[in-house]
């Protein structure tokens, strides 16, 4: 399958009508230094009401998939029970665009943007609140349950833990590394609940999770180099297909914690919790956009040995380009958690390029979806079971905590008009979809 991925936040804009509640994310966007240029989405590529246009970029594409999301304050009243039909049924003028033009819906239920009322009652952080994500679930399963195949729980746990509850750079803004861990926890363990809510309420349904993976690598063969690269993977990676995938959460970057004073202990991970995260899923959906180079900060950086891996060329944020690192993670997950299917489900690239002559000559952009897509060609043809590909993204968006300032899309936007131009990479991506599809 070939496609793009957006998400309801970064496009949508209308953060106000038709009866959405506040998101965590619109409270984020209003506080003071938490947005590049004190951005916000209330507009954002006003998808809202231009979705119509949108998608008929996707069929001058000829993708046959679109990975969007849900605004799950859109859905709920704030009761977080009631369900509101006007969000409803903005959704379901996006599911029957899309299949009146044969693109297969794969739809998220949380890329983020929660509602406040839930961060309140605890959100992520709380265990009761499970309940909560269960009913929203289960809503929009019933609701699209026959028109929808694939779905997919949660995007990016480690982000939505890291990012918001650790560093505080991401809504809710909060920072405490034990409660992080316990969010992660409770993502993984909402996802395995959904599961089985998801499969009743839609037959034919193909269910999985979305995650973020990295590859860490060492810098040079130093001890310390790889005993950090070590605990860099199983903190990002393997801190989530461990227990998805039946094993337990990795052992010696939680001793690490301990050891360091950082946590007593992972005791939120009660007892009968890993069966649930490990419930079968369907496919695993992975997010790639770089490699991570790792040094050890233990040591003084003269007592390492030299960096012997030395970052290629890099994007506007500073995400270095490494297409073998797609391929190379896909063989690594395909053999050590069998996941039955792969979809990758991001990426791509950040670059500004200006206008010229009405065009915009992304030639970079071009280059990184060529190299990347055949890095999964290679993976393909050493038998991973990879069933599609999402370039990320069809719009430039808002792009979280960077704001505007951070240009993914294939098709350009120009923030002051809402005029849409599709760049170079789109009619490139274009071509390779014709040629593959063949
Ligand atoms: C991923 C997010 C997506 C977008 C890209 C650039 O982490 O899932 O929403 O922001 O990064």
């Amino acid at each position: 399958m070939w496609g793009t991925a957006t998400s309801s936040f970064q496009i949508e804009g209308s953060n106000d009508i038709d009866g959405k509640i506040e998101s965590v994310w619109d409270e984020f966007c209003d506080r003071p230094n938490t947005i590049k240029n004190s951005d916000n989405a209330k507009i954002a590529c006003d998808h809202y009401n231009r979705f119509n246009q949108d998608f008929d970029f996707l069929d001058e594409l000829g993708v046959n998939s679109y990975r969007f999301s849900i605004s799950w304050p859109r859905i709920v009243k704030d009761d977080l029970k009631r369900k509101n039909q006007k969000g409803l049924d903005f959704y379901s003028r996006i599911i029957d665009n899309l299949l009146s033009r044969n693109i297969e819906p794969f739809l998220t239920l949380n890329h983020w943007d929660v509602p406040l009322i839930f961060h309140e009652k605890g959100g992520w952080g709380n265990r009761d609140c499970i309940e909560h994500f269960l009913d929203y679930s289960s809503i929009v399963t019933k609701e699209f349950g026959d028109k929808v195949k694939y779905w997919i729980t949660h995007n990016e746990p480690w982000v939505i833990a890291n990012l918001g509850y650790n560093n505080g750079t991401h809504a809710p803004g909060s920072s405490n590394f034990y409660k992080s861990l316990e969010v992660s926890h409770n993502l993984l363990l909402s996802h395995g609940k959904a599961i089985p809510i998801i499969k009743s309420n839609s037959n034919q349904s193909s269910v999985g999770i979305v995650l973020n993976l990295s590859p860490g690598m060492p810098a040079s063969k130093s001890s310390e180099d790889l005993k950090a690269t070590k605990l860099f993977n199983q903190y990002f990676n393997e801190w989530y297909l461990c227990p998805l995938y039946g094993k337990n959460y990795p052992k010696d970057i939680t001793a690490d914690w301990v050891q360091k004073g950082l946590i007593n202990s992972i005791d939120f991970n009660k007892e009968g919790d890993l069966e649930i995260i490990s419930r079968q899923t369907d496919f695993l959906g992975i997010n790639y956009y770089s490699r991570a180079i790792i040094r050890s900060e233990e040591i003084p950086e003269e007592e390492n040995l030299p960096i012997e891996l030395v970052a290629g060329d890099k994007t506007d944020f500073e995400w270095e380009v490494y297409p073998d690192g797609l391929r190379d993670l896909l063989i690594d997950v395909d053999q050590k958690y069998n996941p039955g299917s792969i979809f990758v489900t991001e990426n791509g690239c950040a670059y500004d390029y200006p206008k010229e002559d009405g065009a915009i000559n992304d030639i970079r952009r071009v280059k990184y979806l060529d190299s990347h897509i055949m890095a999964c060609k290679e993976a393909v043809q050493k038998g991973v079971c990879l069933d599609g590909y999402m370039h990320w993204s069809l719009l430039d968006n808002f792009e979280w905590a960077e704001g505007y300032s951070k240009k993914f899309g294939l098709v350009h936007i120009d923030f002051d008009t809402q005029e849409r131009t599709p760049k170079q990479s789109f009619w490139a991506y274009k071509n390779l979809i014709e040629k593959n599809l063949k």
